[in-house]
């Protein structure tokens, strides 16, 4: 079995001890501190911004993997990358000169990563596959944490691998969405190496060191 990475997405975390909860997957071993951006547009929910990236990027010696979930991305790079952003992931949907978004991520430092939701197919992401670090492959429909993955993904995560494998890209394929114990395994018998997760880490009722434990287990 490969390295894999696990990424705590904070919008389930109890923001009345945002610090301590930031402690607490670091200390039980998360690779990544995963941070969703809503807009209110691009999705129906309105989340946080560069100050909560900013935040815990201090508190922090974790890599702080955005992902934006908002209209005209492009116009915002610049401030989560100087928040500390050590990577961005930018949706193909609705976003004509994604390329150029890609550029300015890169030149800027940071790593680019491209999101697709469930309903778009992988041939969209073709023309850029070559470009960026790695995909988020939405594994429910963006907006909200706590609904149910939606199995169906994982042929779009096999077919994506293959291109990636085929043509010797450096992309890593990254699943967001739904992801436990139960359905981390399926993702990454698809291809997936980095798992987002917020309700079964956050919301676990032993904990979240208990939590994270379980989702590596979950390969063995
Ligand atoms: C959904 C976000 C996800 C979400 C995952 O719009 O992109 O990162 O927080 O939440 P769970 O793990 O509860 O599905
Ligand atoms: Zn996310």
């Amino acid at each position: 079995m490969g390295k894999i990475l696990i990424a705590p997405s904070i919008l389930s975390a109890d923001f009345s001890s945002l610090g301590n909860e930031i402690k607490q997957i670091e200390a039980a071993g998360a690779d990544w501190i995963h941070i969703d951006v809503m807009d209110g547009q691009f999705v129906p929910n309105i989340s946080m911004g560069a100050f909560i990236v900013e935040t815990c990027h201090q508190i922090s010696a974790l890599p702080i993997d955005v992902h934006l979930m908002i209209e005209r991305p492009e116009n915002h790079i610049k401030s989560f990358i100087n928040a500390g952003a050590s990577s961005l992931s930018i949706h193909i949907e609705g976003n004509p000169n994604i390329h150029r978004t890609f550029q300015e991520i890169h030149e800027l430092g940071c790593k680019a990563g491209v999101a697709i939701n469930p309903g778009t197919p992988a041939s969209a992401l073709m023309e850029i596959l070559s470009f960026i670090d790695m995909v988020l492959v939405m594994s429910v429909n963006p907006g909200f944490s706590g609904q149910s993955f939606i199995p169906q993904v994982c042929k779009k995560i096999d077919e994506i691998n293959n291109s990636i494998s085929r043509n010797n890209y450096r992309a890593i394929i990254q699943v967001d969405g739904g992801i436990s114990k139960g359905t981390l395994p399926e993702a990454y018998k698809a291809g997936a190496t980095c798992f987002v997760a917020a309700t079964s880490i956050f919301r676990h009722p032993a904990g979240i060191h208990q939590a994270i434990k379980e989702l590596r287990a979950s390969l063995e």
